[in-house]
This record gives structure tokens, sequence and C-alpha cells, in this order.
């Protein structure tokens, strides 16, 4: 049985369809809808109303809630500028809710870190896909944690780094330099975290928040570090292998999101484009300064097999170097692990199973090395 009355705050955005629901516990929970015109608003109140309480407000209208809401989604063009400053202009309130999901209309590289930018926890690029949104506002949002001083805060690593690796894409979308230091740093922030809290709370942390290249470039770069802290390396070669691990797949930003996000096999020209990425990544990244011949190596070499059966340059064993062949192994490992809507999740003990088959491809004391952080950490 669903119970609406109609939204207090309908009449100052001049919304007719806002309306309160109670039917279930889910509708305990208090949604923010921002969208940049009433259409859209209608739209998501359309498929949220009848499992939250909802509160709609037009981006160009400011209007005051009475509590304080658990989720806000955001359906907006990120391109236009006056929609950016609107949402810039609510930042420090959107900070206080634990879950900002953003529905991401036009699904390129930069709308997607754009939405990272302004704040957001989830940005889901493209048509709204309704399970996957409710999907994503049932899931509990993280818990905060509290800090040396008692008070609590939220935990920022995870948006940290993917606004690092958004600001990266959109770097080389826009054929702008990057910021090789912060994205280092985001790094180094990704390896506290794992050192603190452990690998198994940053897989899953990571797979709640984020999506596609996103979430792929942040498993990668905490496996890594975590297999660096098996293999017991010193603090300065982590640093290598974990900024190796940020950069990898930069020159996934030339590949449009329709291929890297495609559900299902694809087909020989598009496996031709992707594979185009190593060599795109480097030569990017090749003019920056900042960027060491071993970042450059690993981008374009991370895969290339043991046995010459890789890509680009089908190197063979003796030309491969180990922090290359580590982070190919956490690649493919954090690549079969990953949360795709349209797939179920692998375990990671089949996931190691794949890896322990890929005979004469990867080197077998390092695979051997890998069970522990694939199986226990
Ligand atoms: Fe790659
Ligand atoms: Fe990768």
């Amino acid at each position: 049985m669903v119970e609406r009355t109609p939204l207090r705050i309908r009449d100052r955005f001049g919304y007719e369809n806002a309306q309160v629901s109670r039917s279930t516990e889910a509708a305990f929970m208090f949604v923010h809808v921002l969208a940049d015109d009433a259409a859209k608003l209608s739209d998501l109140c359309g498929i949220l109303d009848r499992r939250f309480r909802v509160a709609a407000e037009r981006l160009d209208v400011d209007v005051k809630l009475s509590e304080a809401p658990h989720a806000v989604v955001v359906r907006a063009d990120l391109r236009v500028v006056k929609n950016i400053a609107a949402l810039k202009k609510r930042s420090a309130r959107m900070a206080k809710i634990p879950k900002r999901i953003f529905l991401v209309e036009e699904p390129s590289h930069v709308c997607i870190s754009q939405a990272y930018a302004l704040g957001a926890t989830l940005a889901l690029p493209g048509a709204i896909n309704q399970s996957k949104l409710l999907a994503a506002l049932a899931n509990p949002a993280e818990p905060e944690r509290a800090s040396p001083n008692g008070e609590p805060h939220q935990d920022n690593a995870v948006e940290v780094a993917a606004a690092a690796i958004g600001s990266m894409f959109t770097a080389v979308s826009l054929g702008e330099p990057i910021d090789v230091t912060g994205t280092k740093e985001a790094g180094g922030q990704i390896a506290d975290r794992i050192t603190e809290r452990g690998l198994n709370e940053w897989l899953t942390t990571v797979r709640r928040h984020h999506e596609g290249t996103y979430q792929h470039c942040l498993l990668v770069t905490g496996v890594a570090v975590d297999f660096g802290l098996r293999l017991g390396l010193r603090r300065s070669d982590l640093e290598r292998l974990h900024s190796a691990a940020m950069f990898h797949d930069i020159g996934k930003a030339t590949i449009p999101l329709a291929i890297l996000d495609k559900p299902g096999r694809l087909d020989v020209d598009e496996r031709t484009l992707i594979e185009t990425h190593p060599v795109a990544g480097y030569d990017f990244l090749k003019a920056h300064t900042g960027v060491s011949a071993e970042i450059l190596d690993a981008v374009r070499h991370h895969h290339e097999y043991l046995d010459g059966s890789g890509y680009p340059d089908a190197l063979c064993a003796e030309s491969i170097a180990d922090i290359v062949r580590m982070l190919t192994i956490s690649d493919i490992f954090a690549a079969l692990i990953e949360h795709r809507h349209y797939k179920p999740t692998m375990r990671r003990a089949e996931a190691y199973d794949i890896l322990s088959r890929m005979q004469g491809k990867l080197e077998k004391a390092l695979v051997a090395a890998f069970k522990e952080v694939a199986l226990t950490r």
C-alpha cells in the first residue's frame, strides 16, 4: 500500500508531480533530486517516489530542505557552464550527503570526470537505467570514520583517487597536460589506505562507487599496492609500482566509452581499437616531465606476455621488466573481479584460477606469490 502526500516545497519550483511516498522501509530514506529542467525532474521522481521520500529541485531554484537527505541524485547536462556553476554553489551542502549519484547525460570522459570533480560518489553515464539507479540508492552508504581527534569525517581516499583519474582522462581528451604529481600523490593515498585497512575493504568500496574504466584503474592500483606489500617492497619501490598502476590505462581516454563499457564481447574492429591504448598512453605521457622511463615502459607494455603473445610489441620474457610483470598480473586479476552491471562478479578464487592457468605468459613465481593477495588479503 503506497501512501502519498504532496511535497511541501513543490510550488517553489513549479513541479507538479513531486510527492512524498511511504511504502516500504526504503521509503524512510530521503532522496534529494536535482535536475536542470522540470521534465527531467518529472522522469526521475516517477522512478524514485514509489520507493523513497523525494524532494525535487530545479538547479536554477535554491530551496532549503527541512531535513538532511540520505542521498542526492543529479541529472543535468554537465557541458553547460551554468549547470556546473549551480552545482558548485551547492557543493558544501552536497558534501555532507553520504551518497551523491550523478546521472551523466553525455557519456564522455570529460562529463564523467566533471561529475567526480563536482563531488559525485557514483557517476552513471548514458540513458537512465532504472534498476541500476534503484540498486545504487538501496546499497548502504559508506560508514563515516572517526578522525584522530574524535570528529567524524568522510574518508575520501576513493574520491581523491577517482578525481585524479578523472582529471587525467579529461586532460587526454582535451589534449592538455596532466597533473603528474597529483596523480602520484593520489596513488600514495591508496597505498596508505590499503596499508591501514587492507585490500578487501578497498575492493568493496571501489566497486560500490565506481563503474567502468575508473573502477578498473582504482582496482588495479589497489591490487598492485597489496601485491607490493605482500612482496615486502621498500616504500620507494612501492611508489614506483603504484605510480605505474595509476597511469597504466591512460590511453583508454582515446577510446569511446561505448566500446570501453560495451556489454559482452567486442568485435574484431573494436578489439583492434582497444589494443591501441598502450601506445596511445605512451605517446601522450612521453611529452611530460616527471614521468619516468619506467612508467612509460609499464604503460606501453602492460599487455605483453612472457611467451611473446602480447601486444603492442610482442616482447619476450627478458625484455619485460619486473615491475611490468607485477602490473600485468594485477591488471588481469582486477579486470576479472570488476563489477559490471551486465554480468555477475567473478569470485576471487575463480579469477586466481584463471591467472594460474595462463602458463608461459606470466611469471610463475610471481603468480604463486600473488595467491595470498588474490585469496586472503
Ligand atoms: Fe590496459
Ligand atoms: Fe588495465
